[in-house]
């Protein structure tokens, strides 16, 4: 039998945290033959519902979960984690300026940065839920200097999901048939959802979703505010952000990148930019990834047109904008 994987999930009586855990316990997220350890973080005003949510995975009775870490400790939370996804965090409250928000969760990420550095199993992976989201992971990477970037990312595979939903609802296609889309840049309403290289199977061989939907007005327009706009949408009709999608989709995420992606497949991923596709280097960016061997690496040679270049550079402008106003909140 394999050994159990630890994995971290801080803001864990949130509501992220109550749809994520039950997942990860049964091996969506790692694999129906991968026994898990849950360490759950949250601050103490949520100790006793955290400790609720506890009460609930031992009721359920999850064949592969083997222990269950509920604290408020962080540097208990983090101890051994071969998996951190860091889901909590200061959310923007009525009236409260950017700048106020942004310090919150800098200072948030900045003492859990070294606490996942100093307690962490080494090659930790670790993926960044909480808004601002690109932003927290590059402030975790900046005050974890000892865990690889290659190990620091943050969530826009939820973007990447509603992308593939919107394509598949338009043509009445699976989901399942329709891949390759891409999430640029920040998860904010400045992403840029990119359908140039994204394809449908049918029963004549691979299509491409341009020809098939043969409308670029729907295709530059109206696609790309739905998707930008999902998570107001959620929010408007459940009066609650998303979040059975962005757990969900915080599973693929990891799933992907442990496992790895299938051949000819790629999906998004907020990382560190390298400077391909002449996105500023030193921002946490979504760029197109493949995965293998635990790695991922951003997919190469794609060509982008003017409309798209345009685009991922007015998203790498706001991202370079939040890092400014995240280290003005340092001083
Ligand atoms: P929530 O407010 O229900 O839960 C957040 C939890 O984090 C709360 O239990 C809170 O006590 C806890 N928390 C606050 N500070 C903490 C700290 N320092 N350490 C540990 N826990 C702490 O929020 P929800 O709906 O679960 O969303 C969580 C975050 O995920 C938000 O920032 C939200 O904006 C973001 N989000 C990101 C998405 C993405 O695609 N990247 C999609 C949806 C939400």
């Amino acid at each position: 039998a394999k050994d159990p994987v630890r994995v971290l999930v801080t803001g864990a009586a949130g509501q992220i945290g109550y749809a994520l855990v039950p997942m990860i316990a049964r091996g969506v997220m790692l694999g129906a033959d991968q026994p898990v350890i849950l360490h759950m973080l949250d601050i103490p005003p949520a100790a006793e519902a955290l400790n609720g949510v506890k009460m609930e995975l031992v009721d359920a009775a999850f064949p592969l979960l083997k222990g269950v870490v509920a604290t408020t400790d962080v540097v208990e939370a983090c101890q051994g984690v071969n998996i951190a996804v860091m889901v909590g965090g200061f959310p923007r409250k009525e009236g409260m300026e950017r700048k106020d928000v942004m310090s919150k969760n800098v200072s948030i990420y900045k003492s859990q940065a070294s606490a996942l550095e100093a307690h962490a199993a080494a090659n930790c992976k670790v993926l960044v839920v909480a808004n601002p989201a690109n932003t927290n992971a590059l402030i975790l990477k900046e005050f974890a200097p000892s865990i690889p970037e290659k190990n620091i990312s943050c969530l826009t595979r939820l973007d990447h999901n509603r992308a593939l939903g919107q394509v598949s609802e338009r043509l009445s296609v699976q989901v399942s048939d329709v891949k390759n889309v891409i999430i640029w840049g920040n998860h904010s309403s400045t992403q840029y959802p990119d359908v140039t290289h994204a394809t449908v199977k049918t029963s004549a061989g691979e299509k491409a979703v341009k020809e098939l939907v043969a409308d670029d007005a729907w295709l530059n327009g109206e696609f790309i505010s739905t998707v930008q706009q999902r998570g107001a949408a959620i929010i408007k009709a459940r009066k609650f952000s998303s979040a059975l999608s962005a757990a969900s989709s915080a599973c693929d995420h990891i799933r992907d990148w442990v496992v790895g992606t299938p051949e000819g497949t790629w999906v998004s991923m907020g990382v560190y930019s390298d400077g391909s596709y002449d996105v500023p280097a030193g921002l946490i960016y979504s760029f197109p990834v493949t995965c293998k061997n635990g790695e991922w690496s951003i997919v190469q040679g794609l060509s982008i047109d003017d409309f798209s270049r345009n685009k991922l550079d007015k998203t790498a402008e706001e991202l370079s904008e939040e890092k400014a106003l995240a280290y003005s909140c340092l001083i």
